[in-house]
């Protein structure tokens, strides 16, 4: 693995309903495809094989321009799914987040720019972007983010903010891909890749 720091994926969902009122058996429809969270959830935690890299992921959730979530990786090893994940999502919306996660009031905008001020590897995953291999080839003491939108891509919000920021893209080539599959396929990017 190359020597990074860190790992992090930053994904947008204005949609899923912030009061944590989503029914678990209905996840596409009354979580407003909270699914396809959880799916990237899971990918960023339970697919990586090696216990190196997963502690050195974490994965932010921005919903509606206004809740913050951080996820690291949890410490139990029990077999995690789609609904467990929408239960961890819904506990910390109700104020009864787990260890691993924490909450905060606030905006997409704000996070970045933070960000922006103590890291220099942010990028936005998009297929118009350059190859992912040709910005991730030196050991770096920034953690790599990356920016991901939901089933739809990014809403107006999202594009004008990465627009304003200057946020460079980066692609894992012309198709389009879930969301949970790029998550995968970039950790086990950084997991290649050797020293
Ligand atoms: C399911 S895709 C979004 C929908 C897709 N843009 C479309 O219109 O068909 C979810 C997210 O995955 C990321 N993504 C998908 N394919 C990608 C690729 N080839 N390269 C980089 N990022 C990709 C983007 O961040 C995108 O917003």
């Amino acid at each position: 693995m190359t020597d990074i720091s860190g790992l992090r994926f930053i994904a947008i969902f204005p949609d899923i309903p912030i009061d944590g009122k989503f029914i678990l058996r209905d996840l596409p429809g009354s979580g407003k495809r909270i699914d396809v969270l959880c799916r990237s959830l899971a990918a960023c935690f339970d697919w990586s094989s090696s216990l190196e890299i997963r502690s050195k992921l974490e994965f932010m959730v921005s919903l509606s321009h206004s809740i913050l979530l951080r996820f690291k990786a949890p410490t139990d090893a029990t077999l995690r799914g789609e609904t467990w994940w929408a239960t961890i999502v819904r506990d910390s919306l109700r104020n009864t987040p787990p260890d691993f996660v924490t909450v905060e009031e606030r905006g997409l905008e704000e996070l970045l720019q933070i960000l922006q001020k103590e890291e220099s590897n942010i990028f936005v995953l998009e297929e118009e972007g350059r190859p992912l291999a040709a910005i991730s080839k030196t050991p770096s003491a920034s953690p790599y983010s990356f920016m991901l939108g939901n089933h739809r891509g990014f809403d107006e919000g999202t594009s004008k903010i990465i627009q304003k920021l200057d946020i460079q893209r980066v692609s894992l080539g012309q198709r389009s891909y879930l969301g949970s599959h790029c998550v995968a396929a970039v950790i086990s990017h950084f997991e290649r890749i050797k020293k």
